[in-house]
């Protein structure tokens, strides 16, 4: 395995996360929520987040993809499970681990524009890797705005390893 430089430590990442969790209950207030979890990066995140949120709340996983299996972006958004049900009305709160070129963040959103009139739309991301974006998106709620380098670790992958890590960090020397 490649050795990983941590950039946020788990108790940092579990402090941000609990700051965004009570911006989003004073915003949504007793209001339910529909909780949309894209997997499979933002696993994690969704867990320890919802946790901390006051209002009820019911959970969504939907399965999108990008990646050609390394670090770089295929450009195309693959919707390999994007079943949801009827949202009309809703309050809907989008959870991603990390918005980079924004390519993914805006397919959500117009999907969601495009087959739902909802209450509200926010979409919340543990990172924000603002150097890196292409499309004209940002996200409403973000914890840590990230360099642009590939990132590992609580749930962001490097070809499918390194999920399950406790903290956020970045491969020093790839072999
Ligand atoms: P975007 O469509 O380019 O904004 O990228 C969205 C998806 O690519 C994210 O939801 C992640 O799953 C993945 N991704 C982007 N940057 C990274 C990274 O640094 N590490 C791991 N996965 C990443
Ligand atoms: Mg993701």
């Amino acid at each position: 395995m490649n050795e990983i430089k941590i950039l946020y430590p788990q108790e940092i990442i579990q402090e941000k996360i609990e700051e965004l969790a009570q911006k989003l209950n004073k915003f949504y207030g007793n209001e339910e929520i529909y909780a949309i979890c894209v997997l499979k990066g933002a696993v994690m995140f969704t867990v320890d987040l919802v946790k901390h949120l006051n209002m009820p709340v019911k959970m969504e996983f939907i399965r999108l993809s990008s990646y050609n299996g390394g670090t770089t972006t295929s450009g195309k958004v693959n919707a390999v499970d994007i079943s949801l049900p009827d949202l009309n009305g809703k309050n809907v709160l989008i959870i991603e681990d990390i918005v980079d070129t924004g390519l993914t963040a805006k397919f959500l959103i117009d999907f969601l524009n495009c087959n739902f009139h909802t209450k509200t739309t926010k979409f919340c991301s543990l990172l924000d890797k603002k150097s890196a974006r292409t499309a004209d998106i940002e996200p409403d709620y973000y914890c840590f705005e990230a360099d642009d380098k590939f990132l590992v670790g609580y749930g962001l992958d490097y070809d499918g390893y390194y999920r399950n890590l406790k903290c956020i960090g970045y491969i020093e020397n790839p072999e």
